[in-house]
């Protein structure tokens, strides 16, 4: 190989390590330290060289997880080891009943304690991982036990999963199993841009990553932030397994998986119990969805002594939360109307009690959904929840009919403000078009005022629709010029609210560029475009002028999106909005390139000399991209940027896991604008 392409393959090796080491920033430590936008500069920059220099690229690279081809179909894939499935606890006495079996079949004494271990028993779909010679190979899904789907491709664009095992001792070859799961929230945001896109939406998490997962285009499922807890073993050649469950979890943590962050060695079947209800305690808190714990022995020889029932270790339970659903009659069924018009189908329960939670309310999605279900007034059906999600209809129980049920049909006209109800050609959504509909205009304003928009403390839904109720609230910019006579006479507002609510309202007036373009509510912007346009155009004069072309030259934007923000501002009554909204408040625009504030909230303790900047230069850039300097090594650094002969900080960092960086790897966290 010439000395050019050694340093280009060398090049490439840097860009692929710095992108890894992102993407567990991002994925799994929930703690990214670049912006998106400089995450992909590193990325296209890999990709560009890759694609100048095909044959230097390596078959790993994390550019390959951008998705490929699309397939005809997934290609059959058996497992080395058979994937089994798990027996099931319900209540406590089944779990005393798995304990006294196995005190019986491992010829116990009854006073002896097992160690098990208990960790969460994940909510999605089961992957087994194929990695040869610390290379991932191929991964399957479970399908009948034996043998799956390829899925490899798919798998690849989940970047929260290793493609190269981090070790320099890998097995010749490992089956590593676990669980791909979608977090709520991505669930949520997916079910939200389905139906805004007027197509189907998901019943709950584990369908959606199963839907996303199952793609023959991998585009598709590199689009869906999709990630995996892993607990697993298959088939091993050329290695030695350790003796414990815990400790192959904690190899597996080493080697680069997600495994679970809540798990316990419980000694005997009644510590077991403690963590169980700890579980179901912070079951709905969790980011993702869970249906119960597993509990196993923890020591892979006891688990091999216990063999198997069927097709169940004997070493293994799942001990499950009783299930979110429960049987309800509907009682009537009503239309919400969105923020961007949509009417959404509710069904009004009667009140039953779903896993803690009272329930009087059920989404039926839209009129295909209805018909699809035939669901009718009057109906028994099972309710079910999932995560934090509003109650959904699951099923309707055809054999309690009566004959008096009636059926359903969204309206023609608006139910608040009585203007035509349309629905677009291949949508499943139907939406109200009036321009004054008094429920669009209070989803508009919740939505402009949340967290992740305008954040005014205290405004919630309630007030909101108090507001516009009564007639104080007509466009945006009225919040802002609320005074105190027109809050403290109303029904929950007293001297100290009002002043509360008022000062919250005002700190709102200088919100981030991206906030307020989030906040606006355009069809098909979300916070993570919002942050895209606030950085391309810098203000919303420019990106009210955008063209078409100047949207889709940014990278994230569609056609889809460009036509929704095109249309929003050619509408004169948003413009006009706007323009008295800008009289009232003050967006702060991002900051002149290379200035963004990527180190905010970031610590950085520096240590010895470096090879090109000077200390007072690097602390200066840091300041300038909003991070600070400390002097001492702590749990709180974010990064030791460590030069030339760099003393004890480096090994305090070191001891306590802090990142250590050098001036390259310093400055590639700037780049990229
Ligand atoms: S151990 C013999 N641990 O639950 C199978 N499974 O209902 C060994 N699952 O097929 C599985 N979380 O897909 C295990 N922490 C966990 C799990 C878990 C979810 C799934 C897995 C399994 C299914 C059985």
């Amino acid at each position: 190989m010439s000395g050019s392409s050694k340093s280009i393959q060398e090049e490439m090796k840097r860009l692929a390590l710095e992108i890894e080491k992102h993407d567990r920033a991002y994925y799994e430590l929930d703690q990214p330290v670049i912006t998106d936008a400089e995450y992909d500069a590193l990325f296209r920059k890999l990709q560009k060289l890759e694609e100048e220099y095909p044959d230097l690229a390596s078959l790993h690279s994390p550019t390959k997880r951008v998705g490929g081809k699309a397939l005809e179909q997934f290609q059959k894939s058996k497992h080395g080891v058979p994937m089994l499935s798990l027996a099931n606890a319900l209540n406590e006495e089944e779990w005393f009943a798995f304990d006294e079996r196995l005190h019986r079949f491992l010829e116990a004494p009854a006073e002896k304690e097992f160690e098990y271990f208990a960790e969460l028993k994940f909510d999605g779909l089961s992957i087994n991982l194929t990695y040869e010679n610390g290379l991932l190979a191929r991964a399957a899904t479970r399908g009948d036990g034996e043998t799956g789907e390829d899925v490899t491709d798919n798998i690849k664009t989940i970047r929260s999963i290793p493609l190269k095992l981090k070790t320099e001792t890998p097995p010749e070859k490992i089956e590593i199993r676990g669980e791909i799961v979608l977090p709520v929230k991505a669930f949520l945001d997916l079910n939200r841009d389905q139906s805004d896109r007027g197509e189907k939406t998901f019943a709950n998490p584990r369908n959606a990553a199963a839907g996303s997962l199952r793609q023959l285009d991998s585009k598709i499922t590199a689009s869906r932030p999709l990630t995996g807890f892993f607990y697993g073993v298959g088939e091993v050649i050329g290695f030695t397994l350790p003796k414990t469950i815990s400790q192959y979890e904690e190899l597996l943590s080493e080697w680069g998986f997600p495994v679970g962050t809540q798990k316990r060695i419980c000694k005997g079947a009644k510590s077991m119990l403690e963590f169980y209800r700890e579980i179901e305690g912070i079951r709905d808190s969790l980011p993702y969805e869970i249906d119960g714990v597993v509990v196993k022995l923890n020591s892979f020889s006891e688990q091999q002594t216990a063999g198997f029932i069927a097709r169940s270790p004997r070493g293994m339970i799942a001990f499950k939360f009783p299930p979110k659903k429960s049987i309800t009659l509907i009682e009537d069924i009503q239309v919400q109307v969105g923020r961007t018009g949509a009417l959404t189908p509710v069904a009004i329960v009667s009140p039953v009690n779903v896993s803690g939670v009272m329930v009087k309310r059920a989404t039926l999605h839209n009129q295909d959904e209805i018909d699809r279900k035939d669901i009718r007034i009057g109906d028994h059906v099972v309710i079910q929840r999932a995560g934090d999600v509003i109650p959904e209809v699951v099923e309707v129980l055809k054999e309690k009919r009566r004959g008096d049920e009636r059926r359903f049909r969204i309206p023609d006209l608006c139910p608040v403000c009585g203007a035509t109800v349309v629905r677009g050609e291949g949508e499943a959504v139907s939406r109200c078009s009036g321009r004054n509909c008094i429920a669009k205009l209070k989803e508009r304003i919740k939505h402009f005022v949340q967290k992740d928009a305008l954040n005014i403390e205290g405004l919630g839904d309630k007030i909101v629709d108090q507001w516009v109720d009564e007639g104080l609230v007509k466009r945006l910019h009225d919040l802002f010029d609320l005074h105190y006579d027109d809050l403290i006479s109303l029904e929950g507002f007293a001297d100290k609210s009002v002043r509360k609510i008022l000062n919250a309202i005002d700190a709102a007036r200088s919100p981030e560029l991206y906030r307020l373009i989030f906040g606006l509510g355009v069809r098909h912007v979300g916070e993570a475009t919002a942050k895209l346009l606030a950085i391309r155009f810098k203000s919303i004069l420019n990106l009210s002028q955008a063209t078409r072309e100047d949207l889709l030259e940014v990278d994230g934007i569609g056609d889809e999106m460009a036509t929704s923000i095109l249309s929003f501002f050619s509408n004169h009554e948003h413009l006009d909005e706007l323009e008295t909204l800008l009289s009232k408040i003050q967006p702060i625009e991002p900051k002149a390139s290379g200035k963004a504030q990527i180190f905010e909230g970031k610590i950085f303790v520096l240590t010895g000399t470096l090879p090109n900047l000077g200390r007072s230069d690097a602390e200066k850039i840091i300041e300038d991209h909003g991070g600070k300097v400390s002097g001492s090594v702590s749990k709180k650094t974010s990064f030791v940027l460590a030069g030339a002969e760099a003393g004890s900080k480096l090994e305090k960092a070191r001891s306590l896991g802090v990142p250590i960086i050098d001036e390259a790897g310093f400055q590639e966290l700037l780049r990229g604008h």
